[in-house]
């Protein structure tokens, strides 16, 4: 089962809680056993090591189907513990599986360890990668495509062909010399270049004239935004991050460090080669990759120059970024409208404004959130929160909004109840582009505006039709607003995706939480659950 992904039915399978069985029919297993190495590639031309997955870079790609439980069994080969996550998959109930230090020990060099997990109604792009140190910037990165149950329809045809590009800027730096340049106290410095799925040149995608076909694009990028087009053809947008859009027609589109989205391309161009281009944002210089959409039969290769994209331009993105919207009729993954939730109605229990800030604390770069450097803990914090395990998190280490004083490292928990409707205000007063990641949950990005957030600003919220996602940029001196639902219990990363950032201090943890103790709002420890600093395996 080496490249394992086998499929078994299983026709019948109950969970019981006392006198109540919920039956899942049919839900089928896929198995994977992936074994994590390094290995040596040249994605900008010149060999270094990366981290591979069963000699992959990226990583094998995942398809899955709405309701599918997905097992991985990691082999850890690398000299360093590691974990990987699913980005933006929900985990319902299931916090243990989201690969993240503050929910699971690491998995030691030469051991394993198995994932299990079950992809619920979010339909989508999606995208998984190493979750520890700097890990991600060598490799051990994937996609995870989420595809419905024939009983699902999705608002738009069945397409002609697949493609699933993951761009991303790259380092020749491998992550050890990126983790002890940051460990040092200096900030990374512009990456190398870009790669789309691990190459810098000579990758082609092949279509047929007439055909239509679904392009899966996803920055699994450290840094960067990039800006995506494809020479000679519009994209339509049809899902990001598990909502289906309006479905807009773009010349080019913006995706930052984190996001997929899926757009829908067809092919009646005259029949040769085009230039597919990503290129970064906000970023001097900018850097470019391309690849090729080659149409069957072509001979003529792709014709420069290559097509312009937006290079800073930040209105030009927030202005885009408004036009993505929620087809409110579409259907979700359960057979009921998406927009049937009437996000802008429901009271707003808490608000949480979260500065980021870069600082020095003890004499070296940190990068805080209110104030707060995260350091991870020996003993992950949900097995803190579970066991009761003094000593290892408390909800004072940070404060809820930017207060006055000085920058501190600490492990920064927020607690709420179950349920609560929380708005977040991601608040960006640096001169870079941020990009924040809520596990656990999807958020309806309801607004973004430049200068310093306040309540005045909930009067130009978009409280239709905005889309729920799990990773939002924030423009430089600006901030952005997110609605979510905590309807997941459990101990959820909150996280800058971009990666020395948060390797530096940028994260917490958000605790969704109530007191009674019941399998259908949250999962006992798996059994193989790791245990390690405080946390010692109950016998
Ligand atoms: C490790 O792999 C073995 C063999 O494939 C498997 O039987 C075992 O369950 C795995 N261990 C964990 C903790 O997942
Ligand atoms: C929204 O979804 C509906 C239902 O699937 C579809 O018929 C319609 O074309 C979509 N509207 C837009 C503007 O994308």
């Amino acid at each position: 089962m080496k490249q394992g992904n086998l499929l078994i039915q299983v026709f019948l399978l109950a969970y019981c809680f006392g006198s109540v069985c919920v039956i899942n029919a049919e839900d089928p297993y896929r198995f994977f056993t992936w074994t994590v190495t390094y290995g040596t590639r040249s994605p900008l031309g010149v060999p270094q090591q990366v981290i591979l997955i069963n000699g992959q870079f990226p990583g094998p790609p995942i398809e899955g189907v709405t309701n599918d439980n997905i097992l991985v069994n990691l082999i850890n080969k690398i000299d360093e513990p590691l974990l990987i996550t699913w980005n933006g998959i929900k985990q319902r109930r299931m916090s243990w599986q989201d690969g993240v230090l503050g929910t699971s020990c690491p998995i030691q060099p030469n051991s394993n360890w198995t994932y299990h997990f079950q992809l619920k109604d979010q339909i989508g792009t999606y995208t998984y990668f190493a979750s520890t140190s700097m890990h991600r910037a060598s490799g051990a990165f994937g996609a995870l495509n989420v595809n419905q149950r024939s009983v699902i329809f999705v608002p738009y045809h069945k397409p002609d062909g697949d493609f699933t590009l993951l761009v991303s800027d790259w380092y020749k730096m491998g992550h050890k010399a990126l983790r002890k340049r940051l460990d040092s106290g200096r900030a990374l410095p512009l990456p190398d270049g870009l790669l789309i799925n691990g190459a810098s040149k000579g990758l082609a995608f092949t279509g047929e004239h007439g055909k239509f076909y679904r392009f899966r694009i996803s920055n699994v990028g450290i840094s960067t935004s990039i800006n995506f087009r494809i020479q000679g053809h519009m994209m339509t947008l049809v899902e990001v991050e598990g909502s289906h859009t309006l479905e807009e027609v773009y010349e080019s589109l913006d995706v930052h460090v984190g996001q997929s989205l899926t757009v829908l391309v067809t092919l009646k161009a005259p029949v040769k080669d085009y230039f597919i281009v990503a290129s970064t944002r906000f970023t001097k210089p900018v850097l470019t990759t391309s690849a090729i959409l080659h149409y069957k039969g072509s001979k003529t290769r792709p014709s420069r120059p290559l097509p312009i994209g937006p290079t800073y331009h930040i209105h030009w993105s927030m202005k885009q970024a408004r036009t993505i919207r929620l087809n409110l009729t579409a259907n979700a993954a359960r057979p009921n409208p998406q927009g049937a939730f009437h996000y802008g109605t429901i009271p707003i229990s808490q608000t949480l404004v979260l500065a980021n800030a870069r600082t020095k604390i003890n004499g070296k770069l940190r990068y805080t959130v209110n104030r707060v450097s995260y350091v991870n803990p020996t003993t992950p914090l949900k097995l803190a929160d579970w066991y009761n395990i003094p000593g290892v998190f408390d909800f004072k280490t940070i404060k809820n909004i930017p207060t006055p004083g000085p920058s501190i490292l600490g492990t920064s928990v927020l607690d709420f109840a179950l349920h609560e409707y929380v708005e977040f205000v991601f608040q960006n007063n640096e001169r870079s582009i941020q990009s924040w990641h809520i596990d656990g949950t999807n958020a309806y990005v309801v607004g973004y505006g430049t200068g310093t957030w306040n309540v005045a600003m909930r009067k130009r919220y978009n409280y239709v039709d905005a889309v729920s996602r799990h990773t939002f940029q924030v423009y430089p001196m600006s901030w952005t607003s997110v609605l979510a639902s905590l309807d997941n219990k459990g101990m959820w990363n909150v996280r800058s995706q971009i990666w020395s950032r948060r390797y530096l201090g940028q994260e917490l943890y958000v605790r969704v939480w109530n007191n009674e103790r019941s399998l259908y709002t949250e999962a006992e420890p798996p059994l193989n659950a790791l245990y390690c600093g405080k946390a010692k395996r109950p016998v």
